[in-house]
């Protein structure tokens, strides 16, 4: 007989499958759960402006039985200018998860070590642990911030590659550009620099770093951008590094030819062409989350001051339970124990009905008022 775990690579059988924030819906239902409200994941809950799903119905109208164009040309060009680099700049994916899994299978070995947060996007341990490299983790600061000096300190002989989250998940807090350029300042220009701003259109701090300025100035540089965030757009799975060109063939060799589907690349085209539909949404989310964060503070819960559309909420009680409790009335939140932080949530912003239900509820668990 086949045993597929004694054939499977090591690889693999040192990983554990993905396991989702969100129950599946039929599991939900079976639990006489019909309505919910999942705030567990970070999507973008602001509506689907028409530019999109007109995009992509004539899309699929048209050339549904057409391969992608591979290299997304023309979806290059108009990120290049967005950001004033060359196209030969910018690598496509399917998703910034799979530009994660790319430079990490393009850039470590084995033997390599690569330092991030401990509290962090888990991603970047991931696809170390999927090749066998070796992951240092460094925790937060007291105030939930990325400790760069620390990151800087951890790095030796054998760090290949370190990997930021700015603003960082699930913390929502931001490094400023003087603390970006202190440490790229000292960094061995040896060590590869993964700067992973999955969250940035939501940032409006004037100290966020203006990373892709500074990429001739660092040629280790990685710069992650995403369409799940601030666009409304992570079914799709669509998002891009941008780099210096010898990094972005490097990667290249080791994409997959066909990994942005047709619709996924129309879509974004769309979003770049009508940037004013995209500027509402963020203008509602940083409404919501100013309003959200000052009615967190008033319940006596400690939150950071996010630059994204999610909020870390320190429960100060565990909250495992508080969790179970708020999935019997439908609302979900992320429980960020494995984060290390046993006392805290993460709850994605949205409507405001959305949120006046979920602070509600959590008011009546946790007996404080809802504000
Ligand atoms: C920090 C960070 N990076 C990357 C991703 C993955 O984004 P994508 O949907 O583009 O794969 C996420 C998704 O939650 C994220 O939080």
């Amino acid at each position: 007989m086949f045993d597929a775990t004694e054939r499977a690579s090591i690889r693999a059988r040192r990983m554990e499958a993905y396991r989702p924030n969100m129950p599946p819906a039929s599991l939900l239902k079976e639990a006489g759960i019909h309505t919910v409200i999942d705030l567990a994941t970070n999507e973008n809950h602001y509506g689907i402006p028409e530019c999109l799903s007109e995009a992509i119905l004539a899309e699929a109208r048209d050339n549904l039985n057409h391969y992608p164009e591979s290299s997304c040309l023309d979806l290059r060009l108009l990120l290049a200018a967005k950001h004033n680099v060359a196209a030969e700049q910018i690598l496509v994916d399917n998703g910034l998860d799979a530009v994660i899994g790319l430079v990490g299978r393009t850039f470590l070995d084995e033997t390599d070590e690569i330092v991030t947060a401990s509290a962090t996007f888990p991603a970047y341990k991931n696809i170390a642990d999927i090749i066998g490299a070796t992951t240092i983790e460094i925790p937060l600061t007291s105030d939930y911030q990325l400790n760069l000096e620390a990151i800087l300190n951890a790095c030796n002989r054998k760090t290949k590659a370190i990997f930021l989250c700015n603003p960082n998940n699930p913390t929502g807090t931001i490094f400023s550009a003087l603390e970006f350029r202190q440490l790229m300042e000292n960094l061995p220009s040896q060590i590869l620099t993964v700067v992973d701003e999955a969250f940035a259109d939501f940032v409006d701090d004037p100290d966020f770093p203006d990373t892709v300025s500074l990429l001739p100035r660092y040629p280790n540089l990685v710069i992650l951008k995403s369409f799940s965030k601030g666009y409304p757009m992570a079914g799709l799975r669509i998002g891009y590094a941008i780099a210096d060109t010898e990094i972005i063939d490097m990667m290249m060799r080791i994409r997959e030819p066909f990994p942005v589907n047709r619709l996924a690349i129309a879509a974004a085209i769309a979003a770049l062409n009508h940037p004013q539909e995209f500027t509402q949404i963020r203008q509602e989310n940083k409404r919501i989350r100013e309003q959200t964060i000052d009615r967190i503070k008033a319940m006596g819960f400690d939150t950071t001051q996010s630059q994204t559309n999610f909020l870390f909420v320190d429960l100060k009680q565990p909250v495992t339970p508080v969790l179970k409790q708020l999935l019997s009335k439908g609302i979900v939140l992320r429980d960020l124990s494995s984060f290390g932080y046993p006392t805290a949530v993460r709850m994605c912003l949205g409507p405001k009905k959305w949120i006046d239900a979920a602070l509600s509820e959590l008011a009546k668990i946790i007996e404080t008022p809802t504000p």
